[in-house]
């Protein structure tokens, strides 16, 4: 039997770090992707193969005795072979469009498409049922994850998300994303870390925060939602609040010289930048529009940096 799943990266438009305390962040998944492979086999095995390592292994191994990224992979082929009632191996193989540990959501998607192939060997299962199996998945290599990445993963767009749930924005504006890579990898359970540190020695101003960014989040569902406006000063509004979302995680420190000089050369052709994901490296994205997204590749181009622009994938998982 043989199972495949593929599931896009992400992008944080707002709202990353605050979310893990209870703001609504604003995310979007974009068009890259992770193919997953899982077949089952005789030999009582579970055998992982990716371009970033492999991992061959017996079942009902301890999970927190695993020291490899391929763990959540691990996790999931142990968990649904246990399940069966015939004894049985399974071997997975990942393919990635996708940087990793850069902040695209590239593990989170590894989980959405890892659970969808892994549980489609066994049974057929809905895209709700594959998200949490992912997120426990996720857990594995990050225990305090908000859920955020793997749920735009799994169901694709935009969307808002905080830890009650997600919302799709239907009228999805009309906007492209310029995203630069620094090409420094981060752990996000590192810098989740330190914002946590940082909360606790600044309490006040860490909730004063929050409640800016809650606010910010607010005015751009209402952007979102602007009928009447044209399409470029909705996108003017929306840089607005990309540049102040910098300045917020400027303050709780997840930015560094090189992501401020990102930023900068953004600035200059887009309608804003700022960082995604968890910060302290890994990618700035810059929103722009069919007007300035050549000129803004070029600004990052000519200082060397590594670039794409990108779209919304509204597809999230697909089983196939
Ligand atoms: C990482 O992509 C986003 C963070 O907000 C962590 C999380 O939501 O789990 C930094």
């Amino acid at each position: 039997m043989i199972s495949k799943s593929s599931a896009p990266g992400k992008v944080i438009l707002f709202g990353e770090h605050f979310v893990v305390y209870g703001v609504k962040a604003v995310l979007c998944a974009i068009n890259k992707r992770v193919f997953v492979t899982a077949e089952t086999i005789d030999e009582e095995k579970i055998i992982i193969e990716s371009n970033i390592g492999n991992l061959r292994l017996g079942k009902n191994r301890n999970i927190s005795e695993i020291d490899s990224p391929l763990k959540p992979f691990y996790f999931l082929a142990d968990k649904l072979l246990k399940e069966q009632s015939k004894a049985l191996g399974a071997k997975i193989s990942i393919r990635s469009e996708i940087p990793v540990g850069v902040g695209l959501g590239s593990s989170s998607a590894c989980c959405v498409a890892g659970a969808g192939a892994i549980s489609g060997l066994f049974s057929k299962k809905t895209k709700d049922e594959v998200l949490d199996l992912a997120i426990d998945a996720e857990r594995t290599i990050f225990k305090d994850t908000s859920g955020a990445d793997c749920t735009v993963s799994a169901h694709g767009g935009i969307m808002t998300y905080d830890k009650t749930g997600f919302t799709r924005i239907g009228s999805e504006p009309d906007f492209q994303l310029v995203i630069s890579n620094s090409n420094i990898e981060h752990s996000t359970e590192k810098v989740v870390r330190e914002v946590q540190r940082f909360k606790d020695q600044n309490q006040g101003e860490f909730a004063g925060l929050c409640s800016k960014e809650s606010e910010l989040v607010k005015d751009v569902l209402e952007i979102f939602k602007e009928e009447e406006e044209e399409e470029s000063k909705k996108i003017t509004k929306l840089g607005e609040k990309v540049i102040q979302n910098q300045k917020f995680l400027e303050t709780i420190g997840v930015s560094n010289g090189t992501l401020r000089k990102m930023v900068e050369i953004g600035n200059k052709t887009s309608f804003g930048s700022k960082i995604t994901g968890a910060g302290s490296g890994g990618c700035v994205f810059s929103l722009t529009n069919e007007k300035n997204t050549e000129e803004t590749l070029n600004e990052f181009k000519d200082k060397n940096y590594e670039c794409f622009s990108t779209e919304i994938d509204s597809q999230g998982l697909d089983t196939f």
